[in-house]
């Protein structure tokens, strides 16, 4: 097999691990990034994805799978604890998350961070064929785009960040600040899903590396580098196909059936602190203590995705999110009638479209978050153009889907009124403003993200 032309380099391979009846294999991991980026990795039959397996020992040979060439990066327990739980999860990310929980440094994290990427820079240098397009993505690999120019100055280097991207006030904070925005300057294209990202970028780039502006983003030491917004969307079609099916219909006339035909408000997420989903539970309590609606009315489903469970952080936000659910079913639920129904659990695709069918209300609430994909999947899966989404101001996604009930999850009360006027709000007004999100999500799929991105690689 000869080298690859185009590369994904990111902190997990497209493929989980699966194991059944004692057997292991790979199977490929369900998402819009993947289903983007396959197409883009096979359009010249030698793609290549470069990435951790998710398993926290053993070593894995590359293989293929799906028509591309999967090269596993191999980490040890203890390089994964303080990579990706330290590093990754317990600075960079909630420090980029406006320190929604206070970012811990610890330098024998950064060492770690720092050996391993360079170890995802020197597979890809092994792996890219001459003048080949290589795509970094996201927090775990800031340091690659640098790593790998001075290995293969000849290649043409793009970095993603998939989350938010602070100002100088929170990045400041960061003991190694100079070497993160240095090593993500190693690239040719640097995107960022909102043009606040990209300005705060620009800007820190400027003030700690000595960059200059230049058109269309910066200059350093000769070489101009892009920098600008690329927001990033879901695979609308596939939603949309998904949600017309029967089997889907019937699964979200079920639902709603089995939930005594009240009304469905409906939260899903990533158990993250970020997400806020400890404040719109407070706000539905508010909602039914208030009496601004009662449990023979509405149902609240809350659904969460088990994440990063090894971070402190995580665990005791589920804690907090369960005592919660306890405390507001404790109060207001009756006999075989919760007032929140909450649901730890992966759901299948199908599962997933009929609940969002199902809900007439749906509530995105981070306190920070870089685009927010769940309120796309929402809206893409309305195909009779009804439903309501309330979503955070501080979601990249807000800055695209202006017909949502836009909200501060920082204010309780107002929070808690905009989900009593979701509940309200009458079909035409439904109508109008659902229809007008569908053009925005249908326009601007992942696709044409991927195929945006790639174009400015090309130059
Ligand atoms: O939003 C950032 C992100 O890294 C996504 O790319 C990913 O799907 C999600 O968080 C889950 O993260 P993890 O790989 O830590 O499970």
């Amino acid at each position: 097999m000869g080298r690859s032309d185009i590369l994904v380099v990111a902190n997990r391979l497209p493929v989980r691990r699966m194991r059944q009846g004692g057997k292991a294999r790979w199977e490929t991991s369900p998402g819009g990034l993947v289903s983007a980026l396959m197409p883009v990795l096979k359009e010249r039959g030698n793609g290549c994805w470069i990435g951790w397996t998710g398993q926290r020992s053993g070593s894995f040979r590359p293989f293929r799978h799906a028509g591309i060439r999967n090269v596993p990066v191999s980490l040890t327990r203890e390089e994964v604890g303080d990579y990706y739980d330290g590093m990754a999860n317990s600075s960079l990310w909630p420090l980029y998350h406006d320190v929604v929980r206070p970012p811990v440094y610890r330098r024998y994290w950064w060492y770690a961070y720092e050996s391993i990427n360079s170890r995802f820079a020197e597979i890809a240098a092994r792996e890219a064929a001459e003048g080949a397009f290589v795509w970094i993505h996201d927090y775990h690999l800031h340091l690659v785009p640098g790593f790998l120019r001075q290995l293969r100055p000849d290649l043409r280097i793009g970095f993603f960040l998939h989350i938010p991207f602070p100002g100088r006030g929170l990045f400041a904070q960061l003991p190694w600040r100079t070497q993160i925005l240095k090593g993500t300057l190693g690239a040719d294209v640097v995107g960022f899903q909102t043009k606040a990202g990209a300005r705060n970028f620009r800007d820190l780039a400027r003030r700690f590396c000595g960059a200059t502006l230049a058109p269309g983003g910066l200059e350093l030491e000769g070489r101009r580098i892009q920098v600008d917004a690329f927001p990033i969307s879901i695979d609308a079609r596939r939603f949309d196909e998904l949600a017309r099916r029967e089997e889907t219909i019937l699964r979200a006339e079920e639902f709603r059936r089995r939930l005594l035909g009240r009304k469905v408000m409906l939260g899903v997420d990533r158990l993250d602190y970020t997400k806020g989903i400890d404040i719109r539970l407070r706000a539905f309590h508010e909602l039914l203590r208030s009496r601004l609606a009662g449990i023979d009315d509405v149902v609240f489903i809350q659904s969460v995705v088990a994440s990063r469970e090894q971070v402190e952080a995580y665990g005791e936000l589920r804690s907090e999110v369960e005592e919660l659910v306890g405390t507001i079913n404790g109060e207001f639920g009756e006999v075989g009638k919760v007032a929140v129904q909450y649901l730890r659990q992966n759901l299948g695709p199908v599962e997933l479209v009929a609940m969002y069918r199902a809900a007439d209300v749906m509530v995105v609430t981070p306190y920070r978050d870089g685009m927010n994909l769940v309120a796309k999947e929402y809206v893409a899966s309305h195909p009779e153009e009804d439903g309501v989404l309330v979503l955070s101001e501080f979601t990249g996604a807000a800055t695209e889907l202006e017909q949502a009930l836009v909200v501060n999850p920082h204010d309780l009360e107002g929070l808690t009124a905009s989900m009593a006027r979701a509940l309200r709000m009458e079909v035409p007004e439904r109508k109008k403003r659902m229809r007008a999100l569908r053009k925005t999500v249908f326009t601007h799929d992942v696709h044409a993200w991927a195929a945006g991105f790639m174009s400015r690689l090309a130059g």
